[in-house]
């Protein structure tokens, strides 16, 4: 009788005909699996592929096809016209093997075991396992209110395609050929044109190099700028990617607060005046939105310019001002050449596109080109030259100011609602530029409850508390705006209204 499940008694294997791996893979892996646990020890004679057939309850062709790729693979030794055995020399540890054999037959135990041994790490790769629990759940789509969700729902996906395909279809053997490690050419070269013209930053081309967005950016910058054990100061609280990128280099992120006036420059002074990197975002600190004041970019400056210190100006979405024009750049007030400036397309065009920039100080253009001489293309050089069509025909600065519109339009919206169903509860802060917004919370609500409570109800915020990396000074929710339409948005506030009263009740 044919079962769902053919048994090798002599071998302990068993193939699964309701699998949708095939049969003779099932009997490939099986073998295998057992080789390397040491079970069937090398030299064992393997029995006929008939005899195999025949108690597996499969065709001969498929145990000759698993024996034969074994073979190939040199688990087996197959002698003409003897039998076939497990070969003898495997690169198997003899003592590996009784704990090899423990680790195939458990997987909880192979599992736990995987986590416990492995190559052992640098300290950074220590430092950051912490930090996991912060990370961003890639892939979920995003809800109300999570920050950093741009309005995708207003992006011309149409003409973007169409650029696109027109871009990839006129491709030259020049661009189809791998492309200059700085970045493409005329993408630098819009870039350079767009943000002296829109942020005031001084630069040429040449000190344009093209990213795969913020993250890439401060990792290649931080590398080149830290030793081990580095000082950087970090906003507090501030943006976990920051953080993460210090870590991952090696450095020592140094919490510096952050108040209505942006980092506390004196306080960097106080806690560590010998740091090597400040991370900053001088024109709208994420998550509490300040602008840094004019006094504090000039002592920064001052500071980096005495100690030779790098500052990463994190540009992220300043272009987003809601009314009036964007602040002017921290690098256009830099006369030292201490400013990394870094912009990312993440915000004003889609985050998957995975394309952002830094625009070096003169002095380090040399010193970022050998590193990228080193290193393959950042991205793309298709959908680079597709980005530099955009930018030149005047797509992306539509887009942008649509946007403006849209997320002045949505900020407020937000704080209505807000006001509507959360009266005396949530402070929000001013809200100017940018999509998203950070409200305080009346004591002694918990944001880390509220957050989780308003998770059970579909609504997603982020709680402030979670910003800190020194001492959690406030409790607030930081509520994205920017992918939130106007006519959903109720929904999401009334969802946290009842949040809040269950958090208040505890
Ligand atoms: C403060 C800050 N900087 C930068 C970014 C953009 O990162 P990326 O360009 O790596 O997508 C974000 C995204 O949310 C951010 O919040």
């Amino acid at each position: 009788m044919k079962t769902s499940t053919g048994v090798a008694s002599s071998l302990l294997l068993k193939l699964d005909s309701r699998s949708p791996t095939p049969l003779h893979e099932q009997l490939f892996e099986g073998i295998r699996a057992r080789i390397l646990a040491g079970a069937l020890v090398p030299g064992l004679r393997i029995p006929s592929s008939r005899q195999l057939a025949t108690e597996l309850d499969v065709a001969r062709s498929t145990v000759l096809q698993a024996l034969d790729a074994l073979t190939a693979e040199g688990y087996l030794m197959a002698r003409p016209g003897s039998c076939t055995r497990v070969a003898p020399e495997l690169p198997l540890l003899a003592e590996d093997r009784s704990a090899a054999a423990a680790r195939a037959l458990n997987p909880d135990e192979r599992r736990q075991d995987r986590a416990s041994r492995g190559p052992r790490l640098a300290a950074s790769a220590r430092a950051l396992k912490p930090l996991t629990a912060g990370a961003p759940r890639l892939g979920a789509a995003p809800r109300a209110f999570r920050p950093g969700v741009p309005a995708l729902d207003l992006f011309p996906t149409a003409l973007w395609a169409r650029t696109v395909t027109r871009v990839h279809a006129r491709a030259s053997t020049g661009l189809l050929d791998g492309g200059d490690p700085s970045g493409h050419a005329p993408l630098r070269e819009a870039i350079a044109t767009h943000v002296s013209a829109s942020r005031g930053v001084r630069c040429v081309p040449e000190q344009v190099f093209i990213t795969a967005g913020t993250q890439q950016a401060f990792d290649e910058i931080l590398r080149l700028a830290l030793d081990p054990g580095d000082s950087v100061w970090v906003e507090d609280p501030g943006y976990p990617g920051a953080r993460r990128a210090v870590l991952a280099a090696g450095g020592r992120p140094v919490p510096i607060p952050v108040d209505g006036d942006g980092l506390d420059v004196g306080e960097g002074l106080a806690r560590a005046p010998r740091a090597r990197v400040a991370l900053v975002a001088p024109s709208h600190q994420y998550p509490l939105g300040a602008t840094l004041s004019l006094a504090r970019r000039m002592a920064l400056l001052r500071w980096a310019g005495r100690t030779r210190a790098l500052i990463i100006e994190d540009d992220y979405d300043s272009e987003f001002r809601h009314r009036g024009r964007p602040l002017t750049a921290l690098q256009g007030l830099d006369d030292t050449g201490c400013v990394v400036y870094v912009g990312t397309f993440s915000k004003s065009m889609f985050p998957g596109l995975r394309l952002g920039f830094l625009v070096a100080p003169p002095s380090l253009v040399d010193v970022f080109a050998a590193a990228r001489a080193a290193a393959s293309a950042p991205a793309s050089t298709l959908e680079q030259a597709a980005l530099a069509v955009f930018l030149a025909e005047g797509h992306f600065a539509r887009h942008l100011r649509r946007m403006r519109t849209a997320y002045r339009e949505r900020g407020e919206a937000l704080l209505e609602a807000l006001h509507a169903d959360c009266p005396g509860v949530l402070m929000p802060r001013p809200c100017d530029t940018g999509m998203q917004v950070c409200a305080s919370l009346a004591a002694p609500l918990s944001d880390l409850d509220v957050r989780d409570e308003a998770a059970r109800k579909g609504v997603e915020v982020a709680a402030l508390s979670g910003y800190f990396l020194g001492r959690r000074r406030e409790s607030g929710l930081v509520f994205g705006f920017g992918g939130v339409r106007p006519e959903t948005l109720r929904a999401g506030t009334r969802a946290l209204a009842r949040a809040l009263e269950v958090s208040s009740r505890r």
